[in-house]
Formats: structure tokens, sequence, C-alpha cells
């Protein structure tokens, strides 16, 4: 099956107002040159950013939201309520937002999020209308300890015990710690062996045609030179870039490697 492709990239808590501008800008007109029209057509990657949540409010902003789709860092799993320093999933659906990442590794590691807490906020953001990007993925010391595996299907385990889940507007994303902001990428063996195993455990547990449609990303590292080689895995559907991200011209260099 093909599946399209899917270039995120994750700008954590970088880019104000005016950078983000600028970043859109330079995007819009690297899109528009003859080179690169292919990446705005289909079969083209989905292009999408994770800014952070107080410049949602830009995914609507006339000429900015045409290729480029945005999406909430991280949201809670209510609507509303006294959860201070919370982003309410329906506030940046609202906003504009189509996506929302949910339990990545700087919010397991610096902020309390459990295995639990990153699924409920993926699924009420699902339920909501918001595509959930779950991440997902082991440290160095648990790789080294040959855990991988178990690791991801502890961190999978409560989306399966969840009957009313699916994977409709759902995606993964794979990034090993280790290789986040190291400048240590896990190589294309490494990545696809991991997604093949993903994808046998979603096949597992919703089905063959369910786990074909799931897209899976790869994280940690990317950068225009090593893009290339990951989006050539069978397994790996697209990119979540962080430090890569913050660079439009390379977002599109790196956009560019998806069409083939
Ligand atoms: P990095 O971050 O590309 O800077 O390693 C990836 C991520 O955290 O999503």
């Amino acid at each position: 099956m093909k599946r399209q492709k899917i270039i995120a990239g994750n700008w954590k808590m970088n880019l104000g107002v005016a950078e983000a501008r600028s970043f859109v800008a330079t995007l819009s007109e690297g899109l528009a040159k003859s080179e690169n029209q292919a990446i705005g057509r289909s079969p083209g990657p989905e292009l999408v950013v994770f800014p952070q949540a107080a410049l949602l409010f830009m995914a609507k902003e006339n000429g900015l939201n045409a290729r480029l789709q945005w999406g909430a860092q991280n949201t809670y799993w209510e609507e509303k309520g006294a959860f201070t320093g919370e982003l309410a999933p329906t506030l940046a659906r609202d906003l504009g937002a189509t996506y929302a990442l949910a339990g990545h590794s700087e919010r397991r590691q610096f902020f309390g999020e459990t295995n639990e807490s990153a699924v409920k906020r993926a699924l009420f953001a699902k339920r909501v209308g918001l595509r959930p990007m779950l991440c997902i993925g082991e440290t160095l010391a648990e790789r080294e300890a040959g855990q991988t595996e178990a690791v991801l299907q502890r961190q999978l385990a409560p989306l399966f015990a969840d009957e009313k889940s699916g994977v409709a507007g759902l995606s993964v994303a794979y990034e090993p710690v280790w290789a986040i902001g190291t400048g240590r990428t896990a190589t294309s063996e490494q990545a696809e062996a991991v997604h093949a195993f993903l994808r046998g455990e979603f096949a597992k547990a919703w089905g063959a045609d369910n786990a074909e449609s799931l897209p899976l990303l790869y994280g940690g590292s990317v950068k225009v030179e090593n893009a290339k080689e990951l989006l050539s895995c069978p397994n790996i559907d697209g990119l979540l870039i962080g430090g890569a991200s913050l660079d439009p011209k390379g977002f599109l260099q790196i956009a560019a490697h998806a069409l083939v």
C-alpha cells in the first residue's frame, strides 16, 4: 500500500512570531519555485509544523496555510476545566491546528508524561478531530539492554487496550531517545527494523489492513544529509524533525526527498 509521506517539523520551544512568519515566507517562496512544485502537488508529502502553542493562530493567517499544516506540541484530555498550563485540544483545533503531538520524549523525560497519559492525550485529540501523532522510543540504556521492543510494546499497550481507538487519523513517530538532539541518528537499518516491528504490532492488535494504512514516522537527528536514505525504507512513511526543521530551506530539501 502506498502511504502519503509526512514531513513534520517539531519546533519545540523555538521560533517566536517574527521568526515563524519568516519561516513561512521562505517556505512559500521555496515551494513556488519550479523545481519544488512537485512537493506541493499530489502525491507530494504532507508538510506539518508544530510551533509553540501561542503561535497556532498563524494557522489561519491568509496565505500561510495553503500547503502547510499546523499542529500542537501537547494537548490535554479534557475540553476545558481547572488544568492550569495545559492546552485544550478544541482550542488548538479552533485556531486551525490539524495535528497534535502526544508523548514526545521531552514531555516524558522532563514533565512526567507516562505511557498512559500520552495515549490519553492522543485519543482525546483524535476524538475532537485532530490527528494525533504519538511519539514513542527507547533510551540508550534500554537499547543496550536489548529492551527496545519491550519498551515500545509497553508504550503502545494503553493504545491497544482502548477498544474504541483505531487507526484513522493516527500516526506514530518512532524517536529513539538516544538519537534526539544528539547528532546520532539511527541507521536506516535500525530504524526500518523497528518500524517493521511496530507495523507488526499494529497488525496483531488492529489487523493487517489498519497496520498497512498507519503512517510511521522516524525522528531523531534527521538532517538533509540522512533524510533520503531514511525515507527510502519501506516502513518509514515520514520524518519528525527537530533542530533541522527550524531552517525552512533545509525543511524543504528534506521534503524533496519524500518524493522519491
Ligand atoms: P532532533 O529532534 O531532530 O533535533 O533530534 C527530533 C524530535 O525531538 O522530534
